[in-house]
C-alpha cells in the first residue's frame, strides 16, 4: 500500500506502527482481497494534478464549511472508525477533544468502544457546540435500530451517518491470518449494550444484512428529525435515488478499500455522483486522503468536505489526543496552504477544470 512516509502524518504513521501489536495494527491498516480498492484510494490522487488559478486576488483562504448540523471550520473531518480503545487507552474521548478542539465534526462509529453519550459529552468539555455526527449500521430488527437512534439523539448528535456499503461483512485477509475478529477482554463495542435483544452483560453483534432496502431507510427518515447522510455511495443512481428519499447528504466511500475490493477509488468515482446530484445537496468524500492536495482536488470535483479515516488513528495510537490534534492541524494547515496557491477564497472557489490527469496530452 503506497501510504505515507514522510512529513508529520509519516513520521505519526511510524510510531504507530511500532507502538501497536501486530494484529491490531493489521486491523487498522488492512483492507479487503487484495488491498486494490485500499491502494488505489491513495494512488488514484497521485495520478491527479492541480491547476491553479493566477492573480485573482482572493486574499487568505477561509477553510469554514457549513455541512447538515455542523459549521466546520476545516473541510477535514474524522471518518467513523471502530475501536479507537485499541489504538490508544483514552479511545474515542481523546479522539472526540481533539476533533472539538479543531473546530471540526467527528462522525463516530457505531462501533466505538467509548458509548456516544460519553463521546459527545468529551467534545463538548472542549467546545459547547462542538459537532458529532452518529455513523449508524440500520440494523435488520427495526427496534434495535431505533433504539440506537434515540441514544445517538439524547447524547446530542446533530446528524446520522447511515453505512449502506456494507450488506455483509468484508473478508480481510490480515484479520483472517492473525485469528484477530474480537475484542481483547475489557474492550466491547459500548453502543450494543443494552438493546433489545441483547443478553443481560453482554453487548449485541452489530448485524450487517443484504436484505436492508431503501424502505428501511425510509423507517429510519420517519423516526427521527436529524439529518441523515448517505455513506458509501458509488453509483450515480444511488446519488439520486438517495435524494429521492430525502437524504441530506452523501459520502462517496468505498470504506477505505474494507467491503467491496473490485470498487473503484472514490476520487475517480466522485465526478461522477456530483454531476448527478448536481449541487441539490452536499456531497462529502472519504478515502485516500493524505495531503492538502488530496482535500482541494476533492473540493475541486465538487466535494463539501472530506473525511479521513487512518491517518486519524496513527495519530490516536502515536500520542492520544495530542496526535490526532497533529493530523487535523497538518491536513488543516496544507488545505489552506494549497487553496492559497491555487488563488481560491474557500473551499467553493475552485472548479472542477482545474483538476487534471498527470501524463495526459493537453495539459
Ligand atoms: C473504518 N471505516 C468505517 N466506516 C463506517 O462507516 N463504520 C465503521 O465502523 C468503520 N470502521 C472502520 C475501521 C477502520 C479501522 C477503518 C480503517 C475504516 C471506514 C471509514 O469510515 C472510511 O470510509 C475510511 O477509513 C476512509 O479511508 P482512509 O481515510 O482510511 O483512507
Amino acid at each position: 500500500v503506497p501510504e505515507a512516509t514522510s512529513g508529520v502524518l509519516g513520521e505519526l504513521r511510524g510510531k504507530a506502527r511500532a507502538r501497536l501489536e501486530p494484529a491490531h495494527w493489521d486491523f487498522f491498516e488492512g483492507g479487503a482481497g487484495r488491498e486494490t480498492a485500499l491502494a488505489e484510494n491513495v494512488r488514484a490522487f497521485g495520478r491527479l494534478a492541480l491547476l491553479p488559478r493566477v492573480l485573482r486576488g482572493a486574499g487568505e483562504p477561509d477553510t469554514a464549511v457549513e455541512l447538515p448540523g455542523a459549521r466546520a471550520s476545516t473541510p477535514v473531518l474524522i471518518a467513523p472508525t471502530a475501536f479507537h480503545r485499541l489504538a490508544h487507552h483514552e479511545g474515542e474521548r481523546a479522539t472526540a477533544r481533539a476533533a472539538a478542539a479543531a473546530g471540526t465534526v467527528l462522525i463516530t462509529s457505531m462501533a466505538s468502544t467509548t458509548a456516544v453519550a460519553d463521546v459527545v459529552a468529551a467534545a463538548r468539555e472542549v467546545r459547547a457546540d462542538a459537532a458529532v455526527w452518529f455513523q449508524l449500521y440500520l440494523q435488520p430488527r427495526a427496534d434495535v435500530t431505533e433504539a440506537l437512534v434515540r441514544r445517538a439523539e439524547e447524547a446530542g448528535c446533530t446528524a446520522l451517518v447511515v453505512t449502506a456499503d456494507s450488506p455483509v461483512f468484508g473478508r480481510r485477509a490480515r484479520d483472517d491470518r492473525n485469528g484477530f475478529h474480537d475484542l481483547p477482554p475489557g474492550m466491547a463495542a459500548e453502543n450494543m449494550r443494552g438493546l433489545p435483544g441483547a443478553p443481560p452483560d453482554a453487548p449485541l453483534d452489530i448485524a450487517m444484512s443484504p436484505a436492508l432496502s431503501w424502505d428501511h431507510l425510509r423507517g429510519l427518515r420517519e423516526r427521527t428529525e436529524l439529518p441523515i447522510l448517505v455513506k458509501g455511495v458509488l453509483h450515480p443512481d444511488d446519488a439520486r435515488h438517495a435524494i429521492g428519499e430525502g437524504a441530506a447528504g452523501l459520502i462517496v466511500s468505498n470504506h477505505g478499500g474494507r467491503q467491496l475490493d473490485a470498487a473503484p477509488a472514490t476520487v475517480e468515482a466522485l465526478p461522477r455522483i456530483t454531476e448527478a446530484v448536481a449541487g441539490r445537496i452536499p456531497v462529502l468524500l472519504d478515502g485516500g486522503i493524505r495531503s492538502g492536495a488530496d482535500v482541494v482536488t476533492a473540493l475541486a470535483l465538487g466535494a463539501a468536505a472530506v473525511g479521513v479515516g487512518r491517518p486519524v488513528l496513527w495519530g490516536l495510537a502515536a500520542e492520544g489526543e495530542a496526535g490526532v490534534a497533529r493530523v487535523l492541524a497538518e491536513l488543516t494547515g496544507q488545505t489552506a496552504h494549497v487553496l492559497a496557491l491555487c488563488g481560491a477564497r474557500d473551499c467553493a472557489d475552485l472548479n472542477r477544470d482545474q483538476v487534471v490527469l498527470r501524463g495526459a496530452r493537453g495539459v
